[in-house]
């Protein structure tokens, strides 16, 4: 009897994983796949730090790394009133440089809500700029056509009942002045994390936390994205799936807005229905990742400079080549690109973030045809030297973003035959090409590319293929 069950659950083409898996759900890989779409044709999207860390303007972990206390923190709450806020502003320019959704932080991990909770005061409508963030960000952002996202940080430094531990502000000394260093138990550590977290009941907390994602997923309509952020059960006193009960919230989720997308932070990688994709943070993976040999969904998120919340004094900022790389690399290993901004505590965007996003949008008006729906191409083409690959699979056409762009021609391997037509996507100027003129690379194709490099920060190819 279990061995006929073994050999079914093997036959199932394609699910077998997901028989032998533990679930959250019951969902087919291919109405995954369905659930996905609209995400992997859009490659590109905007996460939005905010929160009272905008006003120190030194971290979105400030109050961790300076070890900061409610009482020393609470300045930040009684000033807070970003009198320019303009979600319709900021969905403009996000719209404006491509990005097609957007994962704002209705609370990060100081705990202050962006949104009118039932279940806390801390929050913005109790601010001097008393009103509803959130709510006036889901109606400028969904009427700009963008798809919604939430962010919501697991943890929590303000919830009374949220235990200290090596991440938290209030860590014992010996994890030291780096939140979550590593450190071995020992008596001294223990002794101080029980006073510490004495008279906390963190089931309290984990209420909150359920009643919490459960009031952003019925109040604001349909939500896109949720971004639960983040677990650390490998670390001594750290946290994961049972402190969250994370089995319970994800099904939670799944019921209330089944067509929603959930990233990979929640400590259940294990799940079927766990989470829908990966989330490489600040690097964009060599290769496509892969779980158990098959290729999984996974998006980068990733800053402009060093920090996710607004950090005055930070001028490590990208470039403009390097950011549209970005956007390119990713597409071209077959995942999407979630670049953040942090706004500012009047409610703008900093100046460096809005001329970057006008760069890219400038870049992407153009050439956008070689990013949205697009994937990684096919083994069998080889990116040419200093460039990158991506294909749409639905129209059959292969894009060769030139990165490294040099004079004259521009060579790709295995392709005689193999092409209808060559253009270069910003203008649709028709670019020549021709069997290699060397006998030893019969099956090789040469373009002949100008001279002098177009006016775009990144040109790029256009391939018809037969
Ligand atoms: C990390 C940080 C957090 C940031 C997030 C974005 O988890 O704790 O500040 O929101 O990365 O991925």
């Amino acid at each position: 009897m279990k061995k006929t069950l073994v050999l079914l659950m093997f036959l199932i083409s394609g699910n077998q994983l997901i028989f032998s898996q533990k679930k959250i759900w019951d969902e087919t890989k291919e109405e995954k796949k369905e659930r996905m779409q609209w995400w992997t044709d859009a490659r590109f999207g905007m996460f939005i730090h905010w929160g009272l860390y905008a006003q120190p303007a030194r971290h979105e972990w400030v109050k961790s790394a300076e070890k900061m206390t409610n009482e020393d923190y609470q300045k930040y709450f009684d000033v807070f009133n970003p009198d320019l806020y303009n979600p319709h502003d900021w969905a403009k320019q996000a719209k404006k440089a491509g990005m097609k959704y957007a994962v704002i932080t209705a609370k990060h991990h100081e705990g202050f809500n962006l949104f009118d909770s039932k279940f806390t005061d801390y929050k913005s409508t109790n601010t001097p700029y008393g009103k509803d963030i959130l709510r006036e960000w889901v109606e400028a952002f969904r009427s700009e056509g963008l798809k919604i996202g939430f962010y919501y940080s697991l943890f929590d430094w303000h919830h009374p009942h949220y235990t200290a531990d090596p991440k938290h502000p209030l860590r014992a000394p010996s994890h030291g002045k780096e939140p979550g260093s590593v450190i071995q138990k020992n008596k001294e550590t223990e002794n101080y994390y029980k006073k510490i977290n004495k008279g906390k009941d963190f089931k309290i907390y984990q209420d909150y936390l359920h009643n919490q994602v459960r009031e952003i997923l019925t109040e604001y309509g349909k939500i896109d994205v949720i971004w639960l952020d983040f677990s650390f059960p490998e670390l001594q006193y750290g946290k994961g799936r049972d402190d969250w009960d994370s089995v319970k919230l994800l099904k939670m989720v799944r019921k209330l807005q089944p067509h929603i997308l959930v990233n990979n932070r929640a400590d259940l990688d294990d799940y079927w229905g766990g989470y829908d994709f990966e989330t490489p943070e600040q690097k964009i993976p060599e290769f496509w990742p892969e779980v158990d040999g098959e290729k999984v969904y996974w998006e980068t998120c990733a800053t402009f400079s060093g920090s996710w919340g607004y950090y005055r004094d930070e001028n490590t900022w990208k470039t403009n080549h390097e950011l549209i790389s970005m956007i390119i690399e990713t597409t071209s290993k077959g995942g999407n690109l979630l670049l953040n901004v942090g706004p500012t505590a009047r409610g703008s965007f900093d100046y460096r973030a809005e001329n970057a996003l006008e760069k890219i949008g400038k870049w992407m008006k153009v050439n956008g045809r070689s990013i949205y729906e697009c994937t990684q191409a096919p083994n069998f083409w080889e990116a040419p030297k200093g460039t990158m690959i991506t294909y749409n699979p639905k129209k059959n056409r292969l894009y060769i973003h030139i990165t490294d762009y040099k004079t004259g021609w521009l060579k790709l391997d295995n392709a005689v035959g193999k092409i209808k037509y060559a253009q270069f996507l910003h203008d649709n100027s028709e670019i020549k090409f021709r069997k290699h003129w060397d006998s030893k690379y019969p099956n090789d194709i040469v373009f002949d590319t100008p001279n002098i490099k177009p006016n775009v920060e990144i040109p790029v190819i256009e391939l018809f293929l037969n």
